[in-house]
């Protein structure tokens, strides 16, 4: 039976950043070498790992993936190189691993970073000589794989400080591809959330997307994103889904958490003032003025910085609102006492 042809995934963007990225992507895919891609988190480099894969000659061959962070040593060894039956206590049978399966095609390593050295020694072995043997056995296995390995970690400061191995490193950057954050491209915010929401409205079964009010935008625009696209995805999709069918998106939620009732959290790890104070001596005023702050905060991120709306939200008069945000340092301007406050 012939093969369904599969579709190259194509990352939206028009930044210059952007596509000088894709340009280099491009060029590298036909090549049989090892590309190294190097992003934040949810920059889209699962994403280019296919593309790698499906613009080179060896798209029609077998496209596989494993996260090097997560499995324990020897559960990584087994999945990468696979084992032989009896090799340890219930391996019955043979097993393949991922590069036996990948042969003649693509093998993804996502958090290669996260790979510990033995395994590391492996499969450096197999880019130098394209072959290893199975956990547990002795026969060489040849296989012909082409690796593309991710990274969110500086894996040169990693192999300065002797926690990766530099000659692994050498050979796995034969080409590395940086993806930019989002917040460094502002130009593809606007393209990639139209994208998104129309895929979503698609998905709603909507028959058309009116688009994003001017507010929405601008807002869209100002955030960070420090999850990059992944993050801009969720917000679009959450946005799409609670808009009325046929009306523009007119909020979005940036924090899903975000709620005045979100529970407190018990440890340091929280990252506002509140958990980390002191128990003792116990600053009374201080608290207090953490706990305004980040239910003013949390308030504004529900109603996407829309102050007339988070003031009826909070029960209070907008001028009530604005006096509070001006304490806070939330807003710059000066106090007003309005005659209906
Ligand atoms: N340029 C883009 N165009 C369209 N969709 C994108 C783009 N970049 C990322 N995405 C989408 O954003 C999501 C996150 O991308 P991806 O999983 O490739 O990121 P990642 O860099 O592998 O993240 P992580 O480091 O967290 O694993 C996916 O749904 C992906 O399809
Ligand atoms: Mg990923």
């Amino acid at each position: 039976m012939a093969r369904a042809v599969p579709e190259v995934p194509t990352p939206i963007g028009r930044s210059p950043l952007f596509q000088a990225a894709m340009a280099a992507v491009s060029r590298i895919a036909p090549l049989s070498r090892p590309v190294l891609l190097v992003g934040e988190r949810g920059t889209g480099k699962e994403l280019v790992a296919a593309r790698l894969h499906y613009l080179s000659p060896r798209w029609n061959q077998p496209f596989l993936k494993l996260n090097c962070g997560g499995l324990t040593d020897s559960l990584l060894e087994t999945e990468l190189f696979g084992h032989e039956a009896g090799a340890f206590t219930g391996a019955q049978r043979r097993r393949l691993g991922r590069f036996e399966l990948a042969h003649r095609g693509t093998l993804f390593l996502d958090e290669i970073a996260n790979a510990p050295m033995t395994v590391q020694e492996t499969i450096l072995r197999v880019v130098e000589y394209g072959s290893f043997e199975r956990v547990g056995g002795s026969e060489t296995v040849e296989v012909d794989v082409r690796l593309v390995a991710a990274t969110n970690e500086d894996l040169p400061s990693m192999a300065a400080e002797g926690r990766f191995r530099a000659d692994l490193l050498d050979r796995l950057a034969f080409d590395v591809v940086t993806l930019p954050p989002l917040r460094e491209r502002p130009e593809d915010i606007e393209v990639l959330a139209e994208h998104i929401a129309l895929q979503m409205a698609q998905e709603l079964r909507r028959d058309v997307f009116p688009g994003f009010t001017p507010r929405v935008l601008a807002a869209l625009q100002s955030h960070p994103w420090p999850g990059n696209v992944r993050e801009l995805k969720n917000v679009v999709e959450r946005a799409v889904y609670r808009t009325e069918p046929g009306h523009k998106v007119e909020d979005i939620v940036l924090d899903p958490f975000a709620s005045p009732w979100r529970p407190l959290a018990a440890s340091s790890a929280r990252s506002d003032g509140a958990a980390r104070r002191p128990m003792r001596p116990y600053d009374f005023v201080a608290h207090i003025n953490d706990i305004e702050q980040d239910l003013l905060k949390q308030a504004l991120a529900t109603n996407a910085h829309h102050q007339k709306r988070t003031a009826a939200f909070l029960g209070m008069t907008y001028h009530q609102l604005r006096n509070q945000l001006l304490k806070h340092g939330l807003i710059g301007g000066k106090p007003v006492v309005p005659a209906d406050d």
